[in-house]
């Protein structure tokens, strides 16, 4: 039995247990390393991760932008037409879609007076209707240059210009216009529907002229 206070320290400062060793003993300082390396693989690997992430999302986020090939559809284009012989259509791509540029003569224009009775397309769609700054029955800026787009509003074939030999396809009514190959509908010198299965006109895209011999088709004239 233990006769003093010495015994009594003794066993309670035992080596185990002293607060003097604790502080000295390397286990859990190792252990707090441990903890630390965990911490810092932990915070590594997430940053790598997201590193991965972005580079990794770049090919799909780019998927999401425009080609330049894209870019360059939906751009204006110029189209030369002082080499386009009166009587002459001349056609060009614009947002992958034919344009048609006609040449009219005097007597073309003359046409228009009587094909004016003959439209099929009158009724009001925002989507077909004229830009306001041409004249409501030639449909142009210069009467002497049409600019329509060349798509054929029953299903999308190109008409051509068809004068006098189109009424061998049509009739002797044919005043002379644009006929489209697939199921004859008729247009006339101002891309008006005066045959149908075709519901409406060929639209007449925003265009301009930038000199008397050279139009801007895909941007409308500067307001005056
Ligand atoms: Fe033009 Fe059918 S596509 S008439």
């Amino acid at each position: 039995m233990p006769t003093d206070d010495s015994d009594e320290r003794e066993t309670f400062t035992s080596p185990a247990c002293s607060m003097h060793e604790f502080e000295r003993d390397p286990v859990p300082r190792s252990a707090a390393r441990r903890s630390d390396r965990r911490r810092f693989l932990r915070m590594s690997l997430t940053g790598l991760g997201a590193i991965g992430t972005f580079f990794g999302s770049i090919p799909f986020v780019r998927s999401f932008l425009p080609s330049a090939r894209a870019r360059a559809l939906g751009n204006p284009v110029a189209i030369d037409v002082s080499d386009l012989e009166p009587g002459a259509v001349k056609p060009c791509l614009y947002r992958g879609e034919t344009m048609l540029v006609l040449r009219r003569t005097k007597e073309m224009l003359a046409t228009l007076a009587a094909t004016d009775e003959l439209q099929l397309d009158t009724t009001p769609d925002p989507d077909y209707s004229d830009p306001s700054y041409v004249n409501r029955v030639n449909r142009a800026i210069d009467p002497e240059f049409l600019v329509v787009r060349g798509v054929c509003t029953h299903l999308g074939c190109v008409p051509q210009l068809k004068g006098e030999e189109g009424k061998q396809i049509l009739g002797e009514w044919w005043p002379g216009g644009f006929i489209c190959p697939c199921h004859q509908s008729g247009y006339d010198y101002a891309g008006r529907v005066i045959r149908g299965p075709a519901p409406r006109n060929l639209p007449v895209p925003p265009h301009r002229f930038a000199s008397p011999t050279r139009i801007v088709i895909g941007e409308p004239p500067a307001p005056t």
